[in-house]
């Protein structure tokens, strides 16, 4: 029943090629594309949650949500090299495990990219209202938060404006977007580097104690939050249409902007941890901007400003990498027939899938107007780990069914590392709130109906058609 309707490879890698996006992305750029997709809220928001989760332990929820992220990342890699096509693990599911499980990957994807580009929206609003409080432009509460927020609102309207100006920018056209963050990547990286270089020298090894003041119970809840800030090297893996070599480049690219950008948190976390102290509901844990927070505490409050600065230029770099990777999957989805064609009509002459970017790039700015960013991004990290599950299993299946088929990178050690990262996702799964897991249910099953009603009959792949 798993294997029914699946996607033969050749027939996805066919498809590609008569709807075919250009190919103008190298290595470093991907790279770049992925630091520009992974840092962003996670470290420079959620820190402060994970702290309040965890305390000075919040340093094993890195290493634990970094783990998970980088045996996935061996496995995205293997197939992300494989498949270079469009739409990641969506497209995976297809040629492995068939279209009932491809349409639920691609449903669940739409957790992972578009709620979490509303939460980025968020939480630049949130950096992004406090510099302006400080040059004395208040903007009134109601304007600043959500209806859902834990203290309500009635719009948040910076979120909003946010997300509507990426969505434009990305109907512009790709490599102009990828220039754009590339400077914004550069921007975020001084800002980390020169956080890291002020407040390290003034750790405190007593900051650290006690150490695990929440017990091990914290520490996996705040790894299941910290997620967060680690994914969107798969949105690397999105780009594969539009890359040169991407047999060489998408490894480089997925597992060279992981790595890095999980060197970068761990020296963050210890150098929040040592300079300030991270005791749960301490002056960290409660901020809604980490980074300024501990540098003014050091005194450093210019310096504060100048992160927070980097964050309010840097975070719509995120937004745009999460909507360009949703707008893909939509666009990949259409060209199967399971979604509606219009959805992969590309513009003459900016090269983008216009209608589709358009109709993400409002869905995404009306999330981000209503909901707080803890629950978005919880409810994003939901989807992100399913699709992780799912991409791992299709290695192994792939493995067993497709023996013979070119693997220019190969997953290290798949019997061991395959079936590490699905326990990996299972379990920070299920550390995730029970709320968080109810709405992930309720939305899949949202999505069977979807199917069922739609795509299970236009299908192209059901009805011998090609799109
Ligand atoms: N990893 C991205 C962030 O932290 C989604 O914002």
């Amino acid at each position: 029943m798993i294997f029914w309707r699946v996607k033969p490879l050749d027939q996805i890698l066919e498809t590609a090629q008569k709807k075919a996006l250009k190919r103008q992305l190298g290595a470093l750029q991907l790279t770049l594309l992925g630091i520009g997709a992974i840092i962003g809220t996670g470290i420079f928001v959620l820190s402060a949650v994970a702290a309040n989760a965890a305390g000075p332990g919040m340093m094993i929820s890195f290493v634990i949500a970094a783990t998970v992220c980088g045996l996935a990342a061996l496995c995205y890699a293997e197939l992300a090299s494989m498949v270079p096509v469009s739409g990641s693990a969506y497209t995976y599911s297809y040629a492995v495990l068939g279209e009932l499980v491809a349409w639920v990957v691609g449903w669940a994807l739409i957790l992972e990219y578009a709620v979490a580009a509303s939460a980025v929206s968020v939480g630049w609003s949130g950096y992004m209202v406090g510099l302006l409080n400080s040059w004395g432009l208040n903007v009134p509460h109601a304007l600043a938060a959500g209806p859902f927020d834990p203290n309500p609102g009635i719009v948040n309207l910076p979120a909003l404006l946010i997300a509507l100006l990426i969505t434009g920018l990305l109907l512009l056209g790709t490599t102009k977007s990828a220039a754009f963050n590339a400077v914004l990547v550069a921007i975020k990286v001084t800002a980390l580097t020169a956080f890291i270089a002020i407040a390290l020298p003034e750790s405190n090894p007593q900051n650290y104690e006690p150490f695990m003041p929440t017990g091990f119970s914290g520490v996996f809840m705040a790894a299941a939050t910290i997620f967060f800030a680690y994914v969107g090297f798969d949105a690397v893996s999105t780009a594969a249409e539009e890359t040169k070599d991407p047999q060489r480049n998408m490894p480089i690219g997925i597992i060279g902007s992981l790595a890095i950008c999980t060197i970068f948190y761990l020296l963050v976390a210890a150098a929040m941890i040592g300079s300030v102290g991270a005791q749960p509901g301490g002056g960290l844990s409660q901020s809604a901007e980490p980074l300024a927070y501990v540098m003014r505490s050091i005194g450093w409050p210019i310096a504060g400003d100048l992160i927070a600065t980097a964050a309010i230029l840097a975070l719509p770099s995120v937004i745009l990498m999460m909507l360009y990777g949703q707008t893909r999957i939509f666009f990949v989805m259409s060209r199967d027939g399971l979604l509606p064609g219009v959805f992969s009509k590309i513009h003459p002459r900016w090269h983008t899938p216009h209608v589709v970017t358009i109709v993400t790039g409002l869905f995404v700015s009306l999330f981000a107007a209503l909901f707080p960013v803890g629950k978005l991004a919880d409810i994003s990290n939901s989807g992100t780990l399913f699709a992780f599950f799912l991409v791992s299993l299709a290695v192994l299946v792939l493995r067993k069914t497709q023996p013979e088929r070119y693997r220019p990178f190969r997953t290290p050690a798949v019997m061991i590392i395959c079936p590490l990262a699905m326990a990996g996702c299972a379990f920070l799964f299920f550390n995730l709130s029970g709320y968080t897991e109810l709405m992930f249910l309720a939305w899949a099953g949202i999505g069977l109906l979807v199917y069922y009603a739609y795509g299970y009959r236009r299908s192209h792949l059901a009805n011998g058609t090609t799109g």
